[in-house]
């Protein structure tokens, strides 16, 4: 797939920085999920944000889901740092990278969940989705209406999956398109998300541009 296919696009460090500091971090353990992590921006201003506070938690694990194999190498660096990091603060850090799609993932635990067997696996959710129409026919559609979500953009059926991964008074900070706000299309997402999370902030970006950054990564010939 291509890179626009993927809905590739980074955060810069500055926007990411931004979002980090939005957590409140009331825990001393702390289970992040980086879902569709690229090279890992989010995750590492997350580690920053974390390790310059006063309360810093006493260990930090890390999942990032990630489907495109050739930035994977560059997320592997990104935890490196962040293992580094968090070495230099006491802070015990633990990281896994799953190279896999995390809607089909997430759904493995979503399908435990109504038998009353999941645990919610984290309590902090940083997130800049992708973004793409998804077809009423694809298995991304089917997978998400498996799991009662419908929704026809990959970056709902992220926030929607998300949100059920985190327990009880875990929070979410994610870049989402603003037109989620509005009109019948994402009527059941609303619904959906707002069943069960409560906004605690928004911040408008006066552009698009503004919060993207180029893919730097190029695919092997
Ligand atoms: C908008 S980019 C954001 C990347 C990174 N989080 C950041 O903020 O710089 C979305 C990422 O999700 C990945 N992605 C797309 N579909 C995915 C899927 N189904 N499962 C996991 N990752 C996916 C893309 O390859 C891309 O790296």
């Amino acid at each position: 797939m291509s890179k626009q296919e993927l809905g590739q696009f980074f955060t810069p460090t500055a926007v990411a920085e931004f979002m980090a500091s939005l957590f409140e971090l009331a825990s001393d353990d702390i289970h992040l999920l980086d879902a569709g992590a690229g090279e890992g921006a989010l995750t590492e201003a997350f580690v920053r944000s974390a390790c310059s506070r006063k309360q810093r938690p006493s260990r930090l694990m890390v999942v990032a889901y990630e489907v495109d194999e050739p930035v994977l190498a560059a997320l592997r660096r990104t935890m490196e740092r962040c293992q580094s990091l968090c070495a230099a603060r006491g802070i015990e850090f633990d990281n896994e990278i799953r190279h896999a799609d995390f809607i089909e993932s997430a759904l493995e635990f979503v399908r435990d969940d109504l038998f009353g067997s999941a645990k919610a696996p984290f309590n902090a959710a940083l997130l800049n989705p992708p973004y793409r129409k998804i077809n009423s026919d694809s298995q991304t559609r089917r997978h998400l209406r498996e799991a009662g979500i419908e929704t026809s953009n990959l970056y709902t059926g992220f926030l929607a999956l998300a949100a059920r991964l985190l327990c009880d008074g875990g929070e979410m900070v994610s870049i989402t398109p603003r037109r989620f706000c509005n009109g019948p299309y994402f009527r059941p997402f609303r619904r959906e998300f707002l069943g069960s999370m409560s906004l605690e902030r928004l911040h408008v970006f006066d552009s698009r541009s503004a919060a993207r950054r180029k893919a730097s990564v190029h695919h092997a010939p």
